[in-house]
Order: C-alpha cells, then structure tokens, then sequence
C-alpha cells in the first residue's frame, strides 16, 4: 500500500487552518460533517483544536451506507461529548429536515437572550467543516436548496468563502480550502480507500480487497456468504476468502489461477455501491475504565 503518497499538500491545509480561525469568531456553532460508516477516519484530527470553544453539530452521513445500529451507537458517542448529532442521507436528503431544529435546540440559551433583548430574528451562521467526499456539497446543497454546482476543491483552485441561506435566520458558512484526514495513520487510509475517498490510483487494489475481505469475514460473515458463497474456514484469512470468491465467480486465468485482481476491484465496486448490504467499519470507543 503506497499510503505515504497521500501526505499531501500541507501548504494547503495550512490556509484553511488560518480561514477556519479567522471566521470562528462571526459563528454560533461548528458543524462537522462525518461519514457514518468510518466516524473516526472521516473526521480532521485537529478540528477539535480548531473549533475548540465553539457549540458543535455532528451531522452523521451516508447512513443509507452504514449499520444502522452501529450508527444509532454512534451518534450516541457523540451526543454524550456534549454535540448535537442528526442522522442523514444527504443523497436522497433523508434527515435533511432535522438540521435547523437542532441548531436552534443547540443554541437555545443563545436564541433565549438574544430574543429576552429584544433581539428577534437574530440569523445564527454555522461554519460547516469536512474532509474532502464526505459528502459536505450534496448536505449544503440539500439542507439549502442550493442548486449551484459543486465548487471546485482541487488545490490549487481557489474558490471564495460562500454564504448559503437555509432559512431566515440560519446561514451556513461553506468553507473553501480542504480539511485532510489523519493521514499519517495508515489504518485510517486504508478504511478512506474501502469506502473510496481516496482514488484507487494510488492504492494497491489487492492488497485493499484483501484487507476488506479479512474484515468482512470476521465481522459480516453472513454478508460475504450470501453474496460470494463463501465461508471462512478456520485459518482463512482474507486473502484465502479472496481466492475462493473468485473461483466461485469462475474468475480464472492461464494455468488455472484465479484472477485475484478482478475479484478484487469487484469486490470493492460492490462494497461500495451497497451491493454486500451496509457496514460500519468502526465501532465506538470503550469508555474508559
Ligand atoms: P464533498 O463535498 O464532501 O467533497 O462530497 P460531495 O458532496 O461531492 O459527495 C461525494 C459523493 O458522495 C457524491 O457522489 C455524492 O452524491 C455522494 N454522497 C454524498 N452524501 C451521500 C449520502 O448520504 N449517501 C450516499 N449514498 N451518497 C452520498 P458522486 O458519485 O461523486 O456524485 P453523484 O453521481 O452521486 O452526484
């Protein structure tokens, strides 16, 4: 896995940092979007650093995608850091509708003084933060009925900071710049590269579907069982169960080898299209004893 490539562009985040701590100052709260299937790898590892001070939303993504009892324990997680947490397919816009709501339950003290002033109709505005895919357009897009197309966020591109109405009295802050993931920790890259945020041109496809293999066998045997027909025997590891699917597939090359690397970019096509069912990758933290 060439995971060390994907340490990019420092320069880069170093100008969002400096964005994200300039505006914090104008914002009432700091919503972060997660992707529910990897809540821990799909989050910025310093935005708790970053927003410290700030009243914070967690908005849990892709759900359609993920377990959804795992995603109820989730969200559970982050409720008890003290977040505020809603449950969203921003896709089809399931739980869109929640956004504002929680917001203004989040700030209820705030919206009590303003309105105890005489401040009616005060507009509240959200920084709204991610890494790169988790699906922080197609929220903004939904949650505003903004129709715009997505803004470029290749670096090197610049776009501006952009103000975007969700209501009356709520405005989103769509930040420009790009918040990256714990790169430096490969495990984090690799779950990144299962769900496809990160490209597989800079992943060895094999050994990706091999350690994808290996987790759903141990921990969504069935899943792997109704889709592939295999089971995992004692001693099978991903890579034995990668070989056996492809022979059950009838993937063979000269010499009666299986094609590994066909099953392989199959096997993650339909992981993430939702073929083998919906997973969660990550399981929440124990509390500490
Ligand atoms: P970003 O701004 O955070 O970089 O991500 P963006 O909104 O562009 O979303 C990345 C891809 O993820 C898009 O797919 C988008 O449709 C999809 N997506 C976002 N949220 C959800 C969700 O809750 N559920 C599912 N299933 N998909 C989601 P795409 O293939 O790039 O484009 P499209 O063909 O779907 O439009």
């Amino acid at each position: 896995m060439q995971l060390e490539r994907l340490s990019w562009f420092p320069g880069h985040m170093t100008k969002t940092r400096r964005m994200v701590t300039a505006e914090l100052g104008n914002m009432d709260a700091v919503c972060e979007i997660i992707d529910a299937r990897i809540p821990l790898s799909s989050r910025n590892p310093d935005i708790d650093e970053l927003t410290a001070g700030k009243r914070r939303i967690v908005v849990l993504n892709r759900v359609d995608q993920a377990d959804p009892d795992m995603t109820k324990k989730w969200a559970a997680y982050f409720r008890s850091l003290g977040y505020a947490v809603i449950e969203v397919d921003a896709k089809s816009g399931a739980g869109v509708k929640q956004f504002a709501p929680a917001v203004r339950a989040l700030l209820k003290d705030k919206l009590d003084a303003y309105e105890a002033k005489g401040q009616v109709g005060r507009v509240l505005r959200v920084m709204v933060l991610g890494i790169p895919n988790v699906g922080k357009s197609t929220f903004i897009n939904k949650v505003s009925g903004r129709k715009t197309a997505k803004a470029e966020d290749r670096p090197g591109v610049t776009r501006g900071k952009q103000w975007v109405p969700v209501d009356r009295t709520l405005e989103l802050l769509d930040t420009p710049g790009i918040l990256w993931p714990k790169f430096e920790d490969p495990e984090v890259g690799i779950r990144l590269a299962f769900t496809g945020a990160i490209k597989d041109d800079v992943v060895d496809i094999e050994e990706l579907a091999m350690r994808l293999m290996d987790y759903l066998g141990r921990n969504y045997p069935r899943a792997i069982f109704e889709r592939y027909k295999v089971t995992a025997e004692d001693g099978d590891d991903g890579w034995a169960l990668l070989q056996k699917a492809a022979r059950r597939r009838g993937f063979l090359i000269s010499g009666g080898e299986v094609d590994t690397e066909r099953m392989s970019r199959i096997l993650l096509d339909e992981f993430r299209g939702g073929k083998l069912g919906r997973f969660t990758l990550e399981t929440v933290p124990e509390e500490p004893s």
